[in-house]
């Protein structure tokens, strides 16, 4: 499949301008594309040296408008260069992520991806007591329905990471559809190499035990006030603060929340 892979890429922004407004509306585009090394990239027919594994395009600010980003590399396999294309529909403002990686080289989830039903999701929100002074960070955020939600009800800035591009995608766009772009931002990253120790006041998760256990040592490095919210799962024997129980369509869950201070032992 990966035989005579040749990505060449190029960038055609065809716009729609309506030009009175467009002059004081403007927004770049960005697209993020993951290469595998010795990956020959081109964009507007412009080769583009291989640094590393991500290579971050911006565009100037563009007035609003529909665009289309053509999209070309050259891709080595042992079979030989194979040529990959991608068109992708955007509007000024939009963050994509492409992936050109081949599978193997992809990172993979620690946990699958299943969605905290919608009735969770508020009864969380409600028992960390969330304000618009809050930075709701959900690690592993799916949809992010969480990050979406605490953005939209209560006013306040939230983050979502995942590891999987699909759900980062699935994150931006539900973010985008609510019109959420300047509170909620969404990135794909590892959550265990995420740096807690500065921003988040809540932190939310539904993960696995194991999972939860293996983030502690992150957790108590969280600042002073902050609160961890887990959907269902404990925190190795750490008893937690707060306690409840919601019910869904789909059975009981439970909901623990930890002040950082109780994770630190103290
Ligand atoms: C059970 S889902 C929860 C989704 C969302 N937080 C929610 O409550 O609806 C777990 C998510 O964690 C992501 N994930 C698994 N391992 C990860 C890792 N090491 N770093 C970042 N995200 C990860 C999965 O891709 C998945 O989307």
């Amino acid at each position: 499949m990966w035989r005579n892979l040749i990505l060449a890429v190029g960038l055609f922004a065809c716009v729609i301008p309506d030009s009175t407004f467009a002059q004081d509306w403007r927004k770049t585009v960005t697209i993020e594309v993951y290469l595998t090394e010795g990956t020959r990239l081109f964009i507007e027919g412009q080769e583009k040296a291989y640094q590393g594994p991500k290579r971050r395009f911006v565009s100037p600010p563009l007035p609003q408008g529909e665009y289309t980003y053509t999209i070309k590399a050259i891709i080595p396999s042992p079979m030989g260069p194979e040529t990959v294309t991608h068109r992708l529909d955007v509007r000024p403002g939009d963050f994509e992520s492409i992936d050109l990686r081949p599978p193997g080289q992809r990172p993979t989830t620690d946990v699958e991806y299943e969605p905290t039903p919608q009735k969770v999701v508020d009864a969380l929100l409600r028992l960390a007591k969330v304000t618009s002074e809050d930075m709701v960070w959900d690690l592993g955020c799916g949809d992010g329905r969480i990050p979406v939600t605490a953005a939209k009800d209560y006013g306040c800035k939230a983050r979502g990471f995942d590891i999987d591009l699909d759900r980062v995608k699935d994150s931006r766009d539900n973010a985008r559809k609510h019109g959420l772009q300047k509170l909620v931002t969404i990135e794909q990253r590892d959550i265990f190499t995420l740096d807690l120790s500065k921003e988040p006041t809540i932190v939310t998760l539904y993960l696995l035990p194991s999972l939860n256990a293996k983030l502690l040592p992150q957790l108590r490095k969280l600042p002073p006030g902050a609160r961890v919210i887990s959907v269902a799962h404990r925190m190795a024997d750490i008893k937690p603060d707060e306690q409840i129980v919601v019910e869904t369509e789909l059975g009981e869950f439970d909901v623990y929340l930890w002040k950082a201070e109780t994770l630190r032992g103290k």
